[in-house]
């Protein structure tokens, strides 16, 4: 099989079949919403950094490229400028916020602007040397596959590696000599082939936090941490006493809850992000995870029924957790 036959296979694997997905342990996803990307893109002022007309990539790879992504709210913060720019000038950078913040999502509104194919890898996941480099199936030395990383140095677009903190160490070794900008990898298990990174192969890494807090973060490599050259923090609209209208609105919008309501889900939003970013409970709620209970509000569950199914749930398996987490709804909702 050619590389690209190999690619394609992969991806019709991967969108198809949800076990070769776990196999892998990897994910190739894309969003599904339906979103005119004409509109879109005029919100967006990345070509003076990234033309999609410049780049070509093969037909197969093409198919990686993110479609239909919605659109990415801030506060003036042109992230999505600040990613490109990064990008154009260093070939990476590296995005900094604790989960929930939007950091996949602006990497898959950057991908699709630029028409870049997206390949993404979560770190946190038990994924193998073989997964991410490659290895020979079958018998003998005769049919080698390529595995992610390896595909996108060879193919180019944006290798997304997120929770990067939580990298192996024996990846991470093995990743060091791509990460310069001109860098290659060595094949050792294919008899050390070298493999050129090709111009337009573009690399994310996002992380949470490292503080004392947050369980389970560990400090980046310093070999990748020195060939970062920009660091974007990421931090969710509103959070403890600082409520961001925006985010109230957004909710109106995307759901048709009553303002009131929104309000209060949201103020209680930001309480649980507040107690999670200190370390207090292990979660705090995405605004999508905030759109997620109000849309069982408006369909007309009631405010603390929806809370049990969604925030409460989400939030922890522990009783005692979620006990805390209720209380702190009941008390919010009811001052409101
Ligand atoms: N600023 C934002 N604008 C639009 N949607 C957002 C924003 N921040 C978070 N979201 C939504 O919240 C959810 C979680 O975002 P995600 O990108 O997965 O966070 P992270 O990767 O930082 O953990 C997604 O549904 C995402 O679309
Ligand atoms: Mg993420």
């Amino acid at each position: 099989m050619s590389d690209l036959e190999e690619i394609n296979q992969r991806i019709k694997e991967t969108s198809t079949s949800k076990s070769v997905n776990e196999k892998f342990n990897v994910s190739v996803t894309m969003s599904k919403l339906k979103r005119n990307t004409h509109v879109l893109s005029k919100n967006y002022d990345i070509k003076k950094y990234l033309d999609p007309t410049k780049f070509t990539f093969a037909p197969e790879i093409g198919e990686l490229v993110p479609k239909d992504t919605p659109p990415y709210l801030d506060n003036g913060d042109k992230y999505v400028e600040r990613i490109s720019r990064a990008l154009a000038f260093f070939k990476q950078c590296a995005l900094i916020g604790p989960s929930g913040t939007g950091k996949t999502h602006i990497v898959y509104l950057v991908a699709e602007l630029a028409g870049l194919p997206l390949w993404e890898i979560n770190c946190g996941l038990q994924t193998s040397v073989f997964d991410l480099f490659g290895r020979y199936v079958g018998l003998g030395k005769e049919n080698w596959i390529d595995g992610l990383i390896t595909l996108w140095c060879r193919h180019g677009g944006i290798l997304y590696l997120d929770e990067a903190n939580m990298m192996k160490q024996d990846i991470a070794t093995r990743l060091n000599p791509i990460l310069d900008q001109r860098g290659h990898m060595v094949l050792t298990e294919k008899d050390n082939e070298i493999i050129q990174r090709h111009k337009d192969a573009f690399l994310i890494i996002s992380m949470n936090p490292v503080s004392s807090e947050f369980a389970g973060t560990k400090p980046i490599n310093a070999a990748m941490r020195r060939r970062m050259s920009v660091w974007l923090n990421f931090d969710y609209m509103s959070v403890g006493a600082k409520i961001d209208e925006k985010e109230i609105d957004l909710v109106v919008r995307k759901t048709d809850v009553d303002r009131k309501d929104a309000e209060k889900i949201i103020r209680i939003g930001a309480e649980l992000r507040k107690q999670y970013k200190s370390g207090d409970i292990p979660y705090g709620p995405s605004i999508g995870d905030l759109i997620n209970w109000s849309k069982l509000i408006a369909d007309g569950t009631s405010f603390y029924d929806a809370a049990e199914e969604t925030i409460i749930a989400l939030t922890s398996d522990d009783i005692e957790i979620q006990g805390m987490v209720r209380k702190l709804i009941h008390k919010i909702a009811e001052s409101a």
